[in-house]
């Protein structure tokens, strides 16, 4: 099955019809286009799942829909999705199947990869995982001493962490009783002030990491493994770890109990693994219906994503939309900002996602990908946001397209806070794209008694451009079933982006250097003269730290 195409985007009869659109709509205020076409919100906007997607503010016209619709087409991204879906071999570095979509299949549902259903294997997994979960939250499956665990430590890093963190931050509101806590970091202080805190025979830690060698998560294993160990005595590991790897070996030699490790398989990748026995911690944190539900709202948005046609797709027209701005009007970053604080994590989550996905220089044919990627993430729970870095987004030189993640019931106790949110988040997409002129600052002064003069000098610090693109994506609540609808619509829409850069959305090969540099580093940091072949400022570095651990 052909995976992708050959053809650059930028040689595309569409890429060129919208470099020469681009030129004429940078000059477009949207502002006005919605003045002059009453139907502008209901057109450019999608239902997907239980999501509404608004993409009304965005730069565009129905013409570079029609054009972005014909880029679509020309890069054959109908073809990868279906290839995807299919079991193909998409991750073409690392010659892998990209399946995650099979994670939260439905119980009829067959996924296959060279003919192998894959299905089965998924749902007994997922059987062995939920079954460990609800042991746990029954009081059945207990530590050493026998009292029920209270507290979860999960150990990874990137995708074994950040979706665990996002997810259970996220849902809160719907936790089983159990407190889930993440360790990822190399220095070890995330570790060390658990340690202080929580009662070692009440801990459960999952150790997650689909290698079980990186180097963050093995050594913050160790150290919790020695924790339980010097607390409990060392036949307690047993009862206090459990893992989700892939790695049989370095489990028996960590000696994880064979009935604790939940496997998955090479055709997940890190950054798309939760659904898988990665998310575990999610699940003791949220209990087995809710992380039922999670999967159930993925699989929504996976059957939305297969299914609807191309101007009507959500993850496609997110994605053409990240192209548009990116490629077409020049914005180099993203900002992403939800409207309930529970979402807290989901920029970061996202980062992963998108950086680590689509930062990539080459197509899959080593060619180069002649046109820029990888769209800089970042962003912030929304109201903090407002009073940190708003002011640049509003008045700033560079123009940051911005997607608004707005759930409408509050998922805490008070509506009428969230009816708070709800105006505060509605109001700054306004204001991004509507702006405030001179003219309209000066006569608002002068209504106010300033003199013309100082009127007119102070107006000019009060404008606001406009023009600043942004989509809503809101929702009826944050729910289990929402919030996988809404990780799937991003997982699909950097998918997308990929497929029309050319480019393999499913390989990591540019963390690799530093890793192998840090290794060879380590000893260094005891001896510096280990550190010969490194510059000279990384061995002035070293002899400086040096003095400064021994004193
Ligand atoms: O940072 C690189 C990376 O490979 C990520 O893609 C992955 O999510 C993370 O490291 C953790 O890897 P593992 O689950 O094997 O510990």
């Amino acid at each position: 099955m052909k995976t992708y195409t050959s053809r650059y985007p930028i040689d595309l009869a569409a890429w060129g019809s919208l470099k020469a659109h681009a030129k004429q709509q940078r000059k477009t205020s949207t502002a006005t286009l919605f003045r002059r076409d009453k139907s502008r919100a209901e057109r450019f906007s999608l239902r997907a799942g239980e999501l509404v997607v608004d993409y009304s503010r965005q730069n565009i016209t129905p013409r570079t829909v029609q054009l972005l619709t014909q880029l679509a087409r020309q890069t054959d991204v109908v073809m990868a999705r279906d290839a995807m879906f299919a079991g193909a071999a998409i991750n073409t570095t690392e010659e892998r199947s990209v399946l995650h979509v099979a994670l939260r299949a439905g119980a009829r549902d067959t996924f296959s990869i060279n003919g192998e259903n894959v299905s089965p294997e998924v749902r007994r997994v997922r059987r062995q995982m939920l079954r460990f979960v609800d042991g746990v939250h029954k009081g059945e499956i207990t530590g050493a001493k026998g009292k029920t665990f209270t507290d979860v430590i999960n150990i990874g890093i990137g995708g074994s962490d950040l979706g665990i963190v996002m997810a259970t931050t996220a849902l809160r509101h719907v936790a089983s009783g159990l407190s889930v806590h993440t360790v990822s970091n190399v220095d070890g202080t995330q570790l060390a002030d658990l340690m202080t805190t929580l009662d070692p025979a009440r801990t459960l830690v999952v150790v997650c990491s689909k290698t079980f060698t990186t180097l963050e998560t093995m050594s913050n294993a160790n150290t919790a493994r020695a924790w339980i160990s010097r607390s409990l005595g060392e036949s307690a590991v047993r009862h206090h770890f459990a893992a989700a790897s892939t790695n049989h070996p370095a489990m028996d030699a960590f000696d994880i109990d064979p009935d604790r490790r939940f496997g998955f398989w090479d055709w997940v990748g890190g950054r798309y693994s939760l659904w898988s026995a990665v998310g575990l911690s999610i699940a003791l944190g949220i209990g087995s219906v809710n992380f039922k539900a999670l999967l159930a709202g993925a699989r929504s948005m996976d059957q939305h994503f297969a299914n609807a046609p191309v101007p009507d797709n959500a993850p496609i027209m997110m994605a053409l939309l990240g192209i548009w701005n990116s490629n077409f009007l020049g914005t180099a970053s993203q900002a992403v900002l939800p409207y309930d604080n529970r979402l807290e994590r989901f920029p970061a989550y996202l980062q992963q996602l998108q950086m680590e996905s689509s930062g990539k220089r080459v197509r899959h044919d080593g060619r180069d990908v002649r046109a820029d990627t990888g769209t800089v993430i970042w962003g912030e729970a929304g109201s903090n946001a407002q009073h940190s870095f708003y002011q640049l987004l509003h008045q700033g030189t560079r123009v940051i397209p911005a997607d608004f993640i707005l759930p409408i019931r509050s998922s805490g106790a008070t509506q009428a806070q969230q009816d708070l949110a709800i105006a505060n988040c509605l109001a700054q997409a306004d204001a991004l794209m509507c702006g405030y002129s001179e003219r309209e600052a000066t006569q608002e002064l002068r209504a106010k008694g300033l003199s013309s003069k100082r009127a007119t000098a102070l107006a000019k610090h009060k404008v606001h451009e406009g023009n600043r693109p942004s989509t809503v994506v809101m929702m009826k609540a944050l729910t289990a079933k929402t919030l996988g609808e809404l990780i799937a619509l991003y997982e699909h829409k950097v998918f997308v982006e990929g497929v029309i850069w050319g480019i393999n959305s499913f390989d990591q090969w540019g963390v690799e250097l530093g890793k192998k540099l840090a290794k060879s580093l380590e000893p260094a940091v005891q001896d510096p003269r280990l550190a010969q072949n490194s510059n000279d400022s990384t061995r002035r570095l070293l002899r400086q730290a040096k003095r400064w651990r021994s004193r």
